[in-house]
C-alpha cells in the first residue's frame, strides 16, 4: 500500500478544501495545551505558513498527544474546517494521529525560540526546519529554475562541463588537486618531483575552478550555452563572500561582443530576480521583515537606505550603469573618501585590483545601483579575456551589487590566434597542454564573449542574508567540510 496520500500544506492555503477529509505529514513547531483542547502548529516543508491542528484530548490518546513535541515528525488524519481563531482561515480537526518520528523534547537541538545563524550553521542537517532556511532553499530552487528557464526560453543549450579537469581556467593556482596516489609513498621522478604519470589520469588533475573553456569549445559548435555546476577554490578567503565549492552559472556566446555580453548578462539578472519576486512572495516578505530586524542592530552608516524587497524592486526596475575600469578609478581617486584615507586600501595609481571596498564604494555611495565596470588592466585579469586596442586594456566585465561587491565576471574572449598565444606566453600557461583550446582559434574562429555568475551570490543578495554559508546546504570553507 502506497504510503503517501498526502496533501501539502502548501496546497490548504491556495486552495478551499474546507469539509474535505485529508492526511497531513509534517514536524511539530510548537504545541499549545489546555484540559480541553490541543494546538499543533505544523510546517511540511511545502511553505512557511505552519497550519493549525486542532486535537481534542477526548478523542486522541492522550500519550499520542504527548509524543507530539516540538520537533516530531507527525501523520494526521482529519477534516478541514472554517477556523474559530485569528492568524487562519482553515485548521485540521484531528480524528487520528500517528507519531512517525519521536524527538526526544530535552535534546532535541531546535528549540521553539530564536537562535543565531552561526548556531544553525553548526546544525546544518536540522536547520532545513527553521523558517529562514525554508524560505532561504525555496528562493534559491526557485532562482535555479528561473536560471533554466531564462536560458532554455532563448534557445541556449545546458552543457555539462567536466568536474575533473587538468587546467586551471583562471590562472590564480588556488586549485584543489584530485589524485589517487598514495600521499605518504608517492612514485617519483629522478629529480624528486612527483611522477603523475603513475597517477589515475596519468597526469595532474585538479577539481574546476570555471567550466568557462569547455563552455567556449561548446559554443563554438552549438551557439549560445550555458553551463550551471558546482565549482572548486582554495583561496583562503574567510569571507561572507566566499565559499571553497560554489556553484556558478557560464553562459558562453557565439556571435557576441562586449556589448551583446553586458545586455545579456543585465536582462538576466533582472529576470531571475523578478521570477524570485512574482513566485516566491510569502518567503520574500518573511525575508524582508528578517532582514529589516537584523539592520536595527548594525551601525547607523551602516545600514542600507532600502529594505530588502525594495532593493530587489530597485534593481528590476532601474538600469545598470555602465562604465569603464579607468572611468571608476578616476572617480575612486578622487573622493573624499580615498583623501580622507577611508578606505583601507588607498586608491593611487591606475592599474590596481579594486577592493570589495572600492567596489562597494562605487555602487552604495556613488552611483546607488548596480554598476558594470569594464575594460580592467589587462595585468589583473585572466589570459583569455579580448585585447583593445589600446594595448593596455582587456573587454572584462564585471558586474557589482549593492552588499554584495563583485557578483559576475566576464568577457569578450580573445579569438586571434596570434593575440592569444602571446598572451599566453606573457604569462607563462603551456600552450601546448592548451592544444585543444586553441583549436578553437585556428579553426572558425568567431568573436564570442560570455560571464559567470556566482549562484551563491546571487541567492545571498536575493534573500538578504549576511553570510554566504547561509545560502548553501552544507557550506565548505577553510576548516570546515562537516555534514
Ligand atoms: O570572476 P570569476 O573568477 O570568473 C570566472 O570564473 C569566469 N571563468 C567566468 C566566465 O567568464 N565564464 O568568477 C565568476 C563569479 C564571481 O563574479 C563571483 O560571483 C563568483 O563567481 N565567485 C565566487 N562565489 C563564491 N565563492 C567564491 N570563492 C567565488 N569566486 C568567484
Ligand atoms: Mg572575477
Amino acid at each position: 500500500m502506497a504510503f503517501n496520500k498526502r496533501v501539502k500544506i502548501q496546497e490548504l492555503f491556495t486552495q478551499n478544501q474546507e469539509g474535505k477529509e485529508i492526511v497531513l505529514m509534517g514536524w511539530v513547531r510548537t504545541k499549545r495545551s489546555n484540559k480541553n483542547v490541543s494546538f499543533i502548529a505544523l510546517n511540511d516543508g511545502s511553505t512557511i505558513k505552519n497550519y493549525q491542528i486542532v486535537a481534542d484530548p477526548n478523542k486522541i490518546d492522550e500519550e499520542l498527544l504527548k509524543k507530539a513535541t516540538t520537533g516530531a515528525c507527525l501523520k494526521i488524519t482529519g477534516t478541514v474546517v472554517a477556523s474559530q481563531g485569528a492568524g487562519q482561515s482553515t485548521e485540521l480537526v484531528a480524528s487520528q494521529i500517528e507519531v512517525l518520528g519521536e524527538a526526544d523534547a530535552e535534546k532535541y537541538p531546535l528549540q521553539p525560540k530564536k537562535h543565531s545563524l552561526e548556531f544553525l550553521r553548526e546544525i546544518a542537517h536540522l536547520r532545513m526546519r527553521t523558517n529562514t532556511f525554508g524560505a532561504v532553499f525555496r528562493v534559491r530552487h526557485a532562482l535555479a529554475f528561473a536560471v533554466h528557464k531564462y536560458f532554455n526560453d532563448k534557445g541556449f543549450f545546458y552543457i555539462h562541463t567536466p568536474i575533473i579537469t587538468a587546467s586551471d581556467a583562471e590562472g590564480a593556482g588556488e586549485t584543489f588537486k584530485v589524485t589517487t596516489l598514495d600521499l605518504k609513498n608517492p612514485p617519483l621522478n629522478e629529480d624528486g618531483s612527483i611522477n603523475y604519470k603513475e597517477d589515475f589520469f596519468e597526469r595532474e588533475t585538479n577539481l574546476t575552478v570555471s567550466g568557462q573553456l569547455e563552455g567556449e569549445l561548446a559554443a563554438m559548435g552549438l551557439g549560445e550555452i550555458y553551463t550551471f555546476g558546482p565549482t572548486f577554490r582554495a583561496e583562503n578567503s574567510n569571507t561572507a563572500r566566499h565559499l571553497a565549492e560554489f556553484w556558478m552559472i557560464e553562459p558562453e556566446m557565439a556571435f557576441y561582443d562586449a556589448e551583446d555580453n553586458q545586455n545579456l548578462a543585465e536582462d538576466f539578472l533582472k529576470y531571475v530576480i523578478n521570477y524570485a519576486l512574482e513566485n516566491c512572495q510569502d518567503d520574500l516578505e518573511f525575508l524582508d521583515k528578517r532582514a529589516a530586524e537584523e539592520e536595527t542592530s548594525k551601525k547607523a552608516d551602516q545600514r542600507s537606505e532600502m529594505g530588502l524587497l525594495e532593493r530587489l524592486q530597485f534593481v528590476v526596475t532601474n538600469e545598470f550603469q555602465r562604465l569603464t575600469y579607468t572611468e571608476a578609478i578616476g572617480i575612486l581617486k578622487n573622493s573624499n573618501h580615498n583623501k580622507k584615507k577611508k578606505f583601507q586600501y588607498v586608491v593611487e595609481d591606475w592599474g590596481v585590483d579594486l577592493q570589495s571596498e572600492h567596489e562597494r564604494y562605487l555602487v552604495e555611495k556613488h552611483f546607488k545601483k548596480p554598476v558594470i565596470l569594464t575594460d580592467y588592466p589587462k595585468e589583473i585579469k585572466a589570459f583569455y579575456m579580448r585585447q583593445n586596442d589600446d594595448g593596455k586594456t582587456v573587454a572584462a566585465m564585471d558586474i557589482l551589487f549593492p552588499g554584495i561587491g563583485e557578483i559576475v565576471g566576464g568577457s569578450q574572449r580573445e579569438e586571434r590566434l596570434d593575440k592569444l598565444t602571446q598572451r599566453m606566453e606573457e604569462m607563462h600557461i603551456p600552450t601546448e597542454e592548451m592544444w585543444w583550446y586553441l583549436d578553437t582559434r585556428r579553426f572558425g574562429a568567431t568573436p564570442h564573449a560570455g560571464f559567470g555568475l556566482g549562484f551563491e551570490r546571487l541567492v545571498l543578495f536575493v534573500t538578504g542574508m549576511g553570510n554566504i554559508r547561509d545560502v548553501i546546504a552544507f557550506p565548505r570553507t577553510p576548516g570546515h567540510a562537516e555534514f
